[in-house]
């Protein structure tokens, strides 16, 4: 079997982690015989370098050509004076919207192995198995109008949170289908207490949830869902949200797992094509340094194997293979806890890959 995987490094670490996921699927190619064949694309600031935009249509096209995108990170400080429209974060915007990404999938699984490296303390965090779901191309993110403007003499900033039903229909309609193969719970997060595109979100979800009579659906207020994911995360399966909420809620949940470098991502379309990528950002101060956990993008790589190509024993074993290697004791430096073995970047990546074809 052959998949045309489109490869996009990216800023920072970004190809480097990158590159540690291709090595844990030459693994599983082994292992299973598959076949994948990868197009490299520049996207954010080294595509702005090349050619002065942050998301080239070549790119867009060779994303679009490929059965999946395999995404690194964008982005980094000496972009940060470029006008908005070419900055490095546009591109990441643009693609998901040019594939029409509108699910984004980041689950937060708390490792045993790994107790001791969340801030928490390890009764709260232990069996944490949360599936954020996050609306990816609607919002404040997308709405318009935008902008900055002169407004009764002074300068005012704006941007427009809009839902329409249909976005909330189907991403409603993704959260309680995941949680039929889960939990079969979902809370569902907004702040309809004041916005109204939060009580249009509300209504939506809750006549979704008719076609799911198996599913208990509660709903909570952001706020509140904040306060919540630390005080008793365990109580939460599936949480399903919009653009803005979602953008923040996961990157708390990512910490109830110890570190942002645990977490993988698939952001996918109607017919499961998608992106996966790590959900933390390039680390430019990181760069080259072989110090960073490539454990999240290793583990988008197993998402992509379940989500875009339906191989479940594949992505089982990447899963396995990561957690056999954390129980040996190897830690990069982000979830390193005393009596563990410090190792870097390439190094737990080959003890991944290895494991795989033992
Ligand atoms: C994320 C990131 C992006 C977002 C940024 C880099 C545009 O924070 O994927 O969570 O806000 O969506
Ligand atoms: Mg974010």
């Amino acid at each position: 079997m052959r998949y045309k995987i489109a490869l996009l490094g990216g800023d920072g670490i970004g190809p480097a982690v990158v590159d540690e996921g291709v090595k844990v699927l030459n693994a599983v190619e082994k292992k299973y015989g598959y076949q994948f064949e990868y197009e490299r694309a520049l996207i954010g600031g080294c595509a702005y370098d090349d050619c002065g935009k942050p998301l080239p249509e070549s790119t867009i096209q060779i994303a679009k050509d490929a059965d999946a995108v395999f995404l690194g990170a964008v982005g980094d400080w000496k972009y940060d004076t470029l006008p908005p429209e070419v900055r490095p974060e546009k591109a990441l915007l643009g693609i998901r919207k040019a594939l029409n990404l509108f699910a984004n999938l980041r689950p937060a699984i708390v490792f045993d192995e790994l107790l001791e490296a969340s801030t928490l303390k390890p009764e709260i965090v232990q069996g944490v198995d949360i599936l954020m779901i996050r609306e990816l191309t609607g919002d404040v993110y997308f709405g318009q109008p935008r902008g900055i403007e002169i407004v009764n003499g002074q300068r005012a900033g704006f941007n427009n949170m809009i839902y329409y039903e249909k976005e909330v229909e189907r991403i409603a309609h993704v959260a309680f289908q995941s949680a039929m193969r889960r939990g079969k719970k979902v809370c569902s997060v907004d702040k309809a207490n004041v916005l109204d595109a939060s009580r249009l979100w509300r209504e939506v979800v809750t006549s979704v949830s008719n076609n799911y009579p198996e599913v208990e659906l509660t709903h909570m207020y952001v706020d509140n869902a904040a306060m919540q994911l630390i005080r008793n995360p365990k109580q939460f399966d599936v949480v399903v949200t919009g653009n803005i909420f979602g953008d923040i809620l996961s990157d708390e949940a990512s910490m109830l797992t110890g570190s942002l470098g645990m977490l993988p991502s698939a952001s996918l379309s109607d017919n499961n094509r998608g992106m996966f990528e790590p959900i933390h950002g390039s680390a430019p101060d990181l760069k080259g340094k072989d110090i960073v956990n490539p454990i999240a993008t290793i583990l988008s790589a197993a998402m992509m194997l379940r989500y875009a190509f339906g191989k479940d024993a594949a992505a089982d074993d990447i899963e396995t293979a990561v957690k056999s290697v954390l129980k040996k004791g190897y830690r990069t430096q982000d979830i390193y806890s005393e009596g563990t073995t410090l190792v870097g970047t390439t190094r737990i990546g080959d003890l991944i890959a290895q494991e795989i074809l033992m």
